[in-house]
């Protein structure tokens, strides 16, 4: 096994895949960010067997930032004399060799694999026979494994090579701010603490929805479907950070210990109480299969055994072609135990209503008496919005973190396979239980009748609304 990192930054950035999808949405707008905010200067090396030149592949860093950012011609001057490539097979020693030789006399390199996880074994050991792992650093993309057995088999691959503080494993909503304001929002003030658990809590749902569907990536959502695209990780990442007890310390062991005792209190899902739905239109979509039962839409309910949360249902829905692009957390409070007043209707009670994306805001739904005579109220929500565009972007955050060693923001083994397990009975089956196939809904639906069903018990679904007023 490769020596474990010390605490320095890494000295260079080697990126597998550096031709793909990802590296030209995410990755070169990322680089240029650290290069511009930080004044990063370290070489950048790209891998891929596509038969390209450094030229190329400068060209490409180019066109990807045009497309999803603004050039900094300063900055992307700085990245493309920086830039450096090696074309080769990943299963060639040769390549390793070629990259080892381009790393010239770096100690702390750190590899990024954004590249499907079946070639991460060949990777890891390319890169540790080429002597390229040790003191490094590595990067691992999601999906991490497609049920608990392969994820473990991917922990013990990684292993074999990189200890586990040397392994960062993405999960970019983690990188987003709204999705950090959660865990400070929580635990930087008192007044939550009382009121977050089972006697004040009625339920939580959380929504992720995309008003578009698989834009291309057809072939790849077929190997997922919504419960491994966005469920396993995005959203139970969500769930932790709202439903996890308050970690000693700001120190990452203290954080990761709290969310792997919330991970481990969730109960598998109960098939019965998960829905899950297909888009009209799906299994025209290139790379998808004529009777495809890829889901492209989930609703369900999730059930978290602790003192805090027995018997509050956690409500998670996400899916393509919904009717708005939208994540939001609404946690609905009980109503009060007396009618005092009796003009309090049945969506009336308290709420907290987080909305993660695209804009960032936590909003308290309240009563508040109308003015006049007559004791009857009115809904009024207390809005604190932020404008984001000069923050990082998750990309930007999450390599510079990994680069400076700094792991609170990354998923630890444990973690990854305690969340798999909750999924487990929808991708795996369970012995003697009939996993319905997803039904269809038209587009621009919220997903099929029957997700309605599972929240009929409380007052339904909240659909996230286009945001009101102008950020301030
Ligand atoms: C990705 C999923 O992880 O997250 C996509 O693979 C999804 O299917 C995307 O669209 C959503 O992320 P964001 O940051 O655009 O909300």
């Amino acid at each position: 096994m490769a020596n474990a990192p010390s605490n320095l930054p890494s000295d260079a950035f080697v990126f597998f895949g550096a031709t793909g999808d990802l590296a030209y949405k995410k990755i070169f707008p990322a680089l240029q960010a650290m290069i511009r905010r930080d004044g990063m200067d370290i070489p950048i090396i790209g891998v891929a067997h596509a038969g390209w030149s450094v030229e190329q592949l400068r060209e490409r860093a180019r066109d990807s930032i045009v497309k999803h950012d603004t050039l900094d011609p300063d900055a992307f001057a700085k990245l493309s004399a920086n830039l450096g490539y090696i074309d080769g097979d990943y299963a060639d020693a040769a390549t390793f060799a070629a990259l080892k030789q381009a790393l010239g006399g770096a100690q702390r390199p750190i590899h990024y694999l954004a590249i499907p996880p079946s070639l991460f074994a060949t990777v890891v050991q390319g890169l540790d026979k080429a002597g390229c792992a040790t003191g490094a650093r590595v990067i691992v993309e999601k999906p991490f494994g497609r049920d608990l057995a392969s994820a473990h088999a991917l922990n013990a691959t990684l292993h074999s090579v990189f200890p586990e503080e040397a392994i960062f494993r993405i999960d970019h909503y983690l990188g987003k701010e709204a999705v950090q304001n959660l865990l400070y929002f929580r635990f930087a003030n008192t007044f939550l603490e009382p009121i977050w658990n089972r006697h004040y809590v009625d339920s939580v749902q959380i929504t992720m929805a995309e008003n578009f569907g698989v834009q291309g990536r057809g072939s790849f959502y077929e190997e997922v479907g919504t419960i491994r695209d966005v469920v396993q990780n995005h959203l139970l990442q969500v769930v932790a950070l709202l439903a996890m007890d308050a970690p000693t310390t700001r120190d990452v062991d203290a954080l990761r210990a709290e969310k792997l005792r919330l991970f481990r209190a969730m109960r598998p899902l109960d098939p019965r109480e998960v829905v899950r739905g297909q888009f009209d239109g799906y299994r025209d979509e290139p790379g998808v299969a004529r009777d495809s039962k890829v889901e492209t839409f989930v609703a369900l309910r999730l059930h978290i055994d602790t003192w805090r949360w027995a018997g509050v249902p956690f409500y998670i829905r996400a899916g393509k072609n919904l009717p708005i692009t939208a994540t939001e957390v609404f946690v609905d409070l009980k109503r009060p135990p007396v009618g005092v007043f009796d003009d309090i209707g049945a969506r009336d009670s308290n709420y907290f209503r987080f909305r993660l994306s695209p804009e960032v805001s936590i909003c308290a739904g309240t009563r508040v008496k109308k003015v006049g005579e007559d004791m009857v109220g009115e809904r009024v929500e207390l809005v604190a919005r932020r404008q984001l565009s000069r923050e990082k972007s998750p990309y930007e955050r999450l390599l510079g973190d990994a680069i400076h060693g700094e792991a609170s923001l990354f998923t630890r083994d444990d973690s990854v396979e305690a969340a798999w397990r909750v999924v487990e009975p929808m991708v795996s089956g369970v012995p003697g239980v009939h996993i319905e196939p997803p039904s269809p809904y038209a587009s621009g639906q919220w997903g099929p009748a029957a997700a309605a069903k599972l929240v009929a018990a409380r007052e339904g679904w909240h659909d996230p609304l286009a945001e009101q007023s102008a950020p301030c």
